[in-house]
């Protein structure tokens, strides 16, 4: 089987049947005799053996409290989470792993840009540029933030191929944003944003940049001195780690003068009565115990991205995807929304006409065939397509070309119960 796929696509330069080895959940059934079909990774991707058993060795060897003990196990378990943090630092080309600080998500991450960047530096009044791609964390904490300091916010529009507009991005910038924070990937469309061009531009325009690195950084390489941006936020689960565990990189002057986002132990140099002088980075932004087992499992995810390689995945998908967009052009009265295969990640949205996304999911479901449906997060790009929902097909090192078969062939089934 393997040969012959490979035949029929010779571009394929990873043995995806041997990778799907490595993650123990895709062997499973969902109901006897339906093998899962797991097109859902933008939500969350599967984890690799060597990810969960590199948190089951911790919690077995190694558990105790980081920072603080002077035993052995506290001296390994501290050793363990910081040496994660140097892979992390490693992975994203950062200067320093004190430009690294642990969150939960990518969404607390950008809270925390949020609440400590934009409340001590934004003024009222001050302009925060998104775009209308964003996916709700990259909105809603900005969105809070204006109203409580009576910021402006502005939004780079969509075109109908969903891509960003580049005039309305320059003449959004000639307003003079304070922060552009904008998606490296969208979740829905799967559109790659020109980061580096844009990032160069919103410095030009003097923005301080934030890039949502949630769809980006599990996907191809991304290098955060070559784009020079001032702060990329991602999440462990989306690239084969664990949940709860989530990144933010920021430049060191900006977080230098960044005062603390949540107080507590750990983030502290010293406390008297009545005060508190901070830790230095990236500890300041480290309060209270962190997830310790799933920064031990984010570092091993990392280890298993680079042994096969962040080119070769990238690769990988590009072929999936376009695969995927000539399989699915061929059915007839489905709308695919987003670019061309050569804009865009591994993820195709798509609905059929006169049926809900709802209901497609649930028809493929039938066929052990997992998407998403619904709005993913990001209801004004839905609002922007004029549809309440889209179905989501996502992809990641572990998909097959026989599955995207299996989907086209399952939304044949999806036409035929509707007589569509
Ligand atoms: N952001 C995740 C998604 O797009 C949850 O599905």
């Amino acid at each position: 089987m393997a040969e012959a796929m490979a035949e029929l696509h010779p571009k394929v330069a990873l043995d995806v049947y041997k990778i799907r080895e490595d993650f123990p959940v895709l062997g499973r059934q969902v109901r006897p005799g339906v093998p899962l079909v797991y097109l859902d990774s933008t939500a969350t991707s599967q984890k690799p053996a060597s990810v969960i058993e590199a948190m089951n060795a911790y919690y077995r060897q190694h558990n105790a409290n980081i920072h603080r003990g002077i035993h052995v196990l506290a001296e390994e378990a501290t050793a363990m989470y910081e040496e994660a943090r140097e892979k992390v630092k490693n992975f994203i080309g950062a200067a320093s792993s004190r430009q690294i600080i642990f969150t939960r998500n990518t969404t607390e991450a950008i809270n925390l840009v949020a609440y400590s960047w934009g409340l001590s530096q934004l003024r009222r009044g001050d302009l925060i540029l998104l775009t209308e791609m964003e996916h709700h964390s990259n909105l809603v904490p900005w969105y809070l933030l204006a109203e409580r300091m009576d910021l402006r916010v502005e939004h780079v529009a969509v075109t109908a191929e969903g891509v960003l507009d580049e005039n309305d991005f320059d003449r959004k910038l000639a307003m003079g944003p304070r922060l552009f924070a904008f998606t490296h990937m969208s979740n829905v469309v799967g559109t790659i944003n020109p980061a580096k061009t844009m990032i160069a531009k919103a410095h030009q325009a003097g923005a301080v940049t934030l890039l949502d690195g949630a769809q980006s950084v599990p996907h191809f390489r991304v290098d955060v001195q070559e784009l020079d941006v001032d702060f990329l936020a991602f999440s462990g689960h989306k690239m084969c780690g664990p949940t709860g565990i989530g990144v933010l990189y920021g430049k060191r002057e900006l977080l230098e003068n960044m005062p603390p986002f949540l107080g507590g132990g750990d983030m502290i140099k010293k406390v008297t009565l009545g005060a508190f002088k901070p830790n230095e980075l990236p500890y300041k932004f480290e309060a209270g115990t962190p997830a310790i087992a799933e920064a031990v499992g984010l570092g091993a995810a990392i280890d298993y991205l680079n042994k096969i390689g962040m080119d070769v995945i990238c690769q990988h998908e590009q072929g999936l995807v376009r695969y995927a967009l000539e399989r699915l052009r061929e059915v007839e009265g489905l709308r695919i929304f987003g670019p061309s295969a050569e804009k865009k990640g591994g993820v195709v949205s798509f609905l059929v006409d006169g049926v809900h996304a709802h209901d497609i999911s649930q028809i493929l479901d039938q066929y052990g065939i997992a998407i998403r449906a619904g709005h993913h997060c990001a209801m004004p790009l839905h609002e922007k397509f004029q549809v309440p929902a889209t179905a989501r097909a996502s992809f990641y090192l572990y998909t097959t070309f026989e599955e995207i078969d299996r989907l086209v062939e399952a939304i044949y089934r999806v036409k035929d119960i509707f007589g569509v």
